[in-house]
């Protein structure tokens, strides 16, 4: 059995990736699964991990966090899965449920440990959840990180209703499925983005309102006006310090903003004073546990909503779809096809 892996040299760089036959992986032992990868998606996390700052830099790293395939074997005592079942990896295998249990990407598939970017995989039970039924490969890859990551910062800890208001920025992963959660939760959706033909878009996924956050650099207070001064319930925040600011003008008093994201950088000035008198509610999410994932999976059967796919790339083009998510063209998930 051949299995086509792609590495990085240790440090990564687009530069260092190549792709060799590292032969099949090891049977599955007690609660052991193997698993045939058919598919990952990209996120701004595994760009940061194989663009270099991110990677190992004493170990040559399979990267991608997420990957969905079929189970071809199982190991002693496992009865979760079985042989033909589609699943689907989870970002961080040893938090299983409940409150968080990790700091950083220690345990995290594509980065504190190899990934998915290869053919054939053998990992514990707990490193895959089964996929929603009827997705294809590529549709069930797109949950691990942002499908999850959006889910728990609406529902887990956002505890949405229906009839809230949600803000979502740009048209990346997250904030895509973000918006589609919302929306199919019976919420309000405002959403941003820089470009206009991608707002046109955002609208006919549902969203009620629409502002170009490069013609309206003041976006925090237009989003107050439409909701008449309030302001809104839950901000999906993935920009960081170039836009939290903005967030904040535009969350409601007791607002809940999910810090999520670092499209903008990692630092600046945090306006210290307006989360005070406004009492916001600032929380910090890593993706989510495996509870999270497989709540994740049976909602998305119940609302019937399906991940928005930009792109496919194959395996051996995996630099330019990274070069594809660097260029902000996309609108929401690159898949890789393996
Ligand atoms: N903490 C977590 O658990 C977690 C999980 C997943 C992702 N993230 C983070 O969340 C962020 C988004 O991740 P992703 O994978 O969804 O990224 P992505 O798919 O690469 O999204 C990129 C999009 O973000 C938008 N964007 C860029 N700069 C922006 C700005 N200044 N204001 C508003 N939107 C902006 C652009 O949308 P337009 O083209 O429409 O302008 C761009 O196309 C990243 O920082 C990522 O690291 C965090």
């Amino acid at each position: 059995m051949k299995n086509r892996t792609l590495r990085l040299a240790p440090g990564g760089g687009f530069d260092s990736a190549s792709i060799s036959d590292e032969g099949p992986p090891a049977a599955p032992g007690p609660g052991e699964v193997s698993v045939r990868i058919h598919a990952s998606s990209l996120n701004y996390h595994d760009y940061g991990v194989v663009k270099g700052p991110m990677a190992p830099k004493d170990e040559a790293r399979i990267p991608l966090s997420d990957g969905a395939g079929e189970v071809t074997a199982i190991g002693e005592g496992v009865t979760e899965f079985a042989v033909g079942d589609a699943v689907v990896s989870t970002f961080f295998p040893d938090w299983l449920s409940g409150r968080p249990v990790n700091e950083g990407f220690g345990s995290t598939p594509g980065d504190g440990v190899d990934g998915y970017a290869r053919e054939h995989v053998t990992a514990p039970v707990s490193a895959f959840t089964r996929a929603p039924a009827g997705w294809s490969h590529a549709e069930a890859a797109t949950l691990t990180t942002a499908g999850v990551t959006a889910w728990r910062a609406l529902f887990v800890n956002g505890g949405l209703e229906p009839g809230q208001t949600v803000l979502t920025l740009g048209t990346g992963g997250v904030s895509i499925f973000a918006l589609q959660l919302a929306v199919a939760s019976g919420a309000r959706v405002i959403s941003t983005s820089s470009s206009n033909e991608k707002l046109e878009r955002l609208k006919a996924m549902g969203a009620e309102a629409v502002i170009n956050y490069r013609d309206e650099p003041e976006w925090g207070r237009a989003v107050r006006s439409l909701t008449g001064g309030r302001g809104v319930d839950h901000v999906v925040e993935v920009g960081g310090p170039g836009t939290l600011q903005q967030s904040m003008t535009a969350a409601a008093v007791g607002g809940h903003i999910s810090l999520i994201g670092v499209l903008t950088g990692v630092k600046g000035d945090f306006p210290l004073i307006q989360s005070l008198t406004r009492q916001l509610r600032l929380q910090g999410v890593l993706v989510g546990c495996r509870q999270d994932q497989q709540d994740t999976v049976r909602g998305m059967e119940a609302t019937g909503i399906r991940p928005v796919i930009d792109r496919h790339f194959p395996l051996e083009e995996l630099i330019d779809a990274f070069r594809h998510e660097e260029s902000g063209a996309h609108f929401g998930k690159i898949c890789i096809d393996i």
